[in-house]
């Protein structure tokens, strides 16, 4: 069984997310996407709303699931019997940084290899973090997310947080559970 991880924020998941999970589904018996839960980083959708716009978003593949990690990608790569940590990469300006964390993810745990695979001409500009800056300006995004997650984006900066947006942590400091999808 070879079992490959694409690890990440997701706030939101994108198209380029999504043309990544796809394309590691091909190579890979089961791809668990896992959703990066870091309570020191401000988000703008909860650990919970990310990981079941993932579930939505991802429903169409039959060997994907979604689960979500707190503290080092490795151990949660041995503790799920991992083999491969699965990477998009954008542009020569993704490759350093991914490079060191390839690097340092393999001195903690060599029996697990990084696998970079290039991100497609159409999504090699997309990024969470820009799309939520043009949406905040009021820039169309549709075109770069699912629909539903545009939805939520919308509502999100139009009526606001219904929670701390920043809190990845349950009450009792261990990582929110995934919602079931409505
Ligand atoms: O979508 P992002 O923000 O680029 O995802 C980054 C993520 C979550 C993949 C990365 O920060 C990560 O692997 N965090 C887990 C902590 C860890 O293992 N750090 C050492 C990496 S060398």
């Amino acid at each position: 069984m070879h079992r490959a991880v694409c690890p990440g924020s997701f706030d939101p998941v994108t198209l380029g997310h999504l043309d990544i999970v796809g394309r590691a589904s091909k190579l890979f018996d089961e791809v668990v996407v896992a959703v990066g839960v870091n309570p020191s980083k401000s988000r703008m959708f909860t650990a919970d709303e990310r990981i079941a716009m993932l579930e939505r978003a991802c429903g169409g593949f039959d060997n994907v699931r979604v689960a979500s990690f707190a503290g080092l990608l490795t151990d949660f790569c041995r503790a799920n019997e991992v083999n491969a940590i699965v990477k998009g990469l954008r542009a020569v300006s993704d490759f350093d940084y991914e490079l060191q964390m390839a690097q340092m993810n393999a001195s903690l745990a060599d029996e697990v290899e990084t696998v970079f695979i290039p991100t497609a001409p159409e999504y090699s500009f997309l990024a969470s973090s820009l799309v939520k800056e043009v949406a905040r300006f009021g820039g169309d995004v549709s075109r770069f997310v699912p629909d539903f997650v545009h939805a939520a984006l919308v509502s999100r900066l139009t009526t606001g947080p219904t929670s701390d947006p920043t809190s990845d942590l349950t009450s009792d400091n261990t990582p929110a559970d995934p919602v079931p999808e409505a």
